[in-house]
């Protein structure tokens, strides 16, 4: 199957439960590396949320004035439903504008439909290592920001201290896909996540993959024992 359609209709499938499985898993503690990626990022007009799925940093960075605008790309429409959906509720609790405030638009970011120089600053929250190819969407990223801009990313990385790396391995090999499994009713998308994070770039070499993109003040930092780390750049 096409890698395009494949991994939007892995995440349709579990879109539904996306959100209560990543709070429930991580106790949480995925609202707090949200939180800690937007404080972050430079106030912004218009920024690209790449990957933007269930909205949560888009919201984070509309509700800290990080964002007066923003547009979110994603390949999963049942994923981009739910963020619409939140974010138009959050917009009438908080009486602001989401029509004017959010766009969702359905598309691939590794060829984004957007021209040059286009986006004030760019996020992408656990959605690089869904890439087929990280080069091509860090490329994008670049091309589609303004010079000047910032990009600020979040992933998952590996715990260098090896208790923790062991409980990791543990958790993400079997509580995870099992979890998973059971309340998403998918049998292979949370084992893909894990292998998806087990094989994926992390720390200097992710840095090193940004400033071949053409990024440069290339910062990183670990959160959480090196569980999930944030990197910012500039172009
Ligand atoms: C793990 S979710 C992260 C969603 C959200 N950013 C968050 O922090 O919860 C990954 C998202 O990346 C999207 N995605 C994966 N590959 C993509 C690609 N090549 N282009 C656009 N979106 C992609 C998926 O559809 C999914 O919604």
């Amino acid at each position: 199957m096409e890698e395009k359609q494949h991994i939007g209709q892995l995440f349709d499938r579990i879109a539904g439960t996306y959100d209560g499985l990543n709070h429930g898993l991580s106790l949480n503690i995925d609202k707090r590396w949200r939180r800690k990626t937007v404080q972050q990022m430079v106030p912004a007009q218009h920024v690209l949320d790449v990957a933007i799925g269930t909205a949560d940093l888009t919201i984070e960075m509309l509700r800290r004035g990080k964002a007066q605008q923003v547009t979110g790309l994603d390949l999963s429409k049942q994923m981009m439903a739910i963020g619409k959906q939140k974010v138009d509720k959050w917009a009438l609790t908080t009486r602001q504008s989401p029509i004017t405030d959010v766009q969702f638009v359905y598309g691939n970011a590794q060829h984004m439909p957007f021209d040059d120089a286009s986006f004030d600053a760019v996020t992408c929250a656990y959605g690089c290592r869904n890439f087929q190819n990280l080069d091509e969407g860090l490329r994008e990223m670049f091309r589609v920001l303004k010079p000047g801009g910032q990009v600020t990313i979040l992933e998952f990385s590996y715990p260098s201290n090896p208790l923790v790396r062991a409980s990791y391995d543990i958790y993400f090999t079997h509580v995870l896909p099992l979890v998973g499994r059971m309340v998403s009713h998918d049998k292979t998308a949370y084992s893909y996540l894990n292998k998806s994070v087990k094989s994926f770039c992390w720390g200097e070499a992710f840095a090193q993959h940004m400033r071949e993109a053409g990024f440069s003040d290339t910062r990183f930092i670990p959160l959480t024992f090196g569980i999930t780390t944030i990197y910012t750049a500039t172009k």
